[in-house]
């Protein structure tokens, strides 16, 4: 199993994906502001990761804490810290809400026992999460023929999540079951995900990989070299619209258009109960750099102007499904989508 995040010796330790492929480095957080940056920079990524980054970094908040005085401000300024990190996933806002209440719920139990539970919150949430994403896989296998080309997007895989992952966990439960699967990854400009992240963990599993620049999709489906399109989430609106990594939105697209299956992979936590549509789902704007430079070198001119969303929203009506662990929802959406709920 790939280490995306651990608790260890009072410490949440991250393998810093920003500098995989190359070296599997480790950070170790020690404090709220270091996880925050973690996120923020991307040390750790991916919607279900962030979310439980974002739980491990409240419970260390309260476990480094002397005092029960002033608690509940203190508590508030973690929480906040966090919350700002990444405005899209869904997942992170979940998580924290999630700590929040059993914070709320045992406050008064004395400091060293409410440690001890929101530790023990962080933890149930990676258990979950994990168990969560073998379910993904196991009912979205179902949907992958015993010979199938899948196109992937950005990294929805184990260091996107506690483990296994959602679209990669569909692309895993399937190769377990002896489908004889191909993948083809994304680069995912501009930050590199696919090339990066999902190249290196598919491989590391066997799973036949091939590398494909974000604009050469369109041109393989066309000439029928792909079966199938699997992409993970960052936050559903109640009407299925689905905001993922940017560029996922064109392959929808794209998909339609060859009549090629488009589905999206994601556990309820992802989904936005209060959202009707992805109208109003927040697109973080990310710094020009990223889309200026690739591997640290510039290949533009340093102040040329740059648009950077990091996400795009697409369509309901352009999904052919969404896998969650209770099951595969199929339109209509709207109704489909709130009998799942839990
Ligand atoms: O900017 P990132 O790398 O956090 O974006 C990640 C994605 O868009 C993933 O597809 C999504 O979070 C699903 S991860 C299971």
């Amino acid at each position: 199993m790939l280490p995306t995040i651990a608790w260890e010796n009072e410490s949440v330790i991250m393998v810093d994906q920003r500098k995989l492929p190359w070296k599997e480095e480790y950070l170790s957080c020690r404090t709220v502001e270091q996880v925050a940056q973690a996120i923020e920079k991307m040390v750790i990524r991916g919607a279900p990761a962030i979310g439980l980054a974002a739980a491990y970094g409240l419970a260390l908040g309260v476990r480094n804490l002397k005092t029960e005085k002033n608690l509940d401000r203190v508590f508030a300024s973690f929480y906040q810290r966090l919350w700002r990190t990444r405005p899209t996933a869904r997942n992170l806002f979940w998580a924290l809400e999630r700590m929040k209440k059993i914070y709320e719920e045992n406050k008064n139990l004395g400091l060293n026992r409410l440690k001890n539970i929101l530790l023990e919150e962080a933890k149930a949430i990676e258990e979950e999460d994990l168990k969560t994403n073998k379910e993904i896989g196991e009912n979205g296998q179902e949907l992958v023929p015993a010979e199938a080309t899948i196109l992937t997007h950005c990294n929805a895989g184990a260091l996107a999540t506690a483990g296994y992952g959602t679209a990669l966990g569909v692309i895993r439960a399937a190769w377990a079951r002896g489908k004889k699967i191909k993948v083809l990854a994304d680069e995912t400009r501009p930050f590199l995900q696919g090339a990066r992240l999902t190249c290196w963990e598919l491989t590391r599993d066997g799973i036949p990989t091939t590398l494909i620049a974000d604009s050469m999709a369109g041109w393989l489906m066309r000439r029928g070299e792909v079966s199938l399109v699997i992409v993970g989430a960052d936050r559903i609106a109640l009407n299925g619209d689905t905001a993922n990594k940017i560029g996922t939105y064109s392959l929808a697209v794209l998909a339609k258009e060859n009549n090629i299956p488009f589905y999206v992979a994601a556990p309820l936590s992802t989904f936005d109960f209060n959202l009707k549509s992805g109208e109003n789902i927040p697109i973080e704007e990310r710094h020009p750099d990223e889309v200026r430079k690739v591997g640290g070198h510039l290949i533009t001119l340093p102040e040329i102007p740059v648009k950077n969303p990091a996400f795009d929203v697409t369509p309901a009506r352009l999904i052919t499904a969404i896998i969650t662990e209770k099951g595969i929802i199929r339109p209509p959406y709207g109704k489909n989508i709130l009998r799942l709920r839990k």
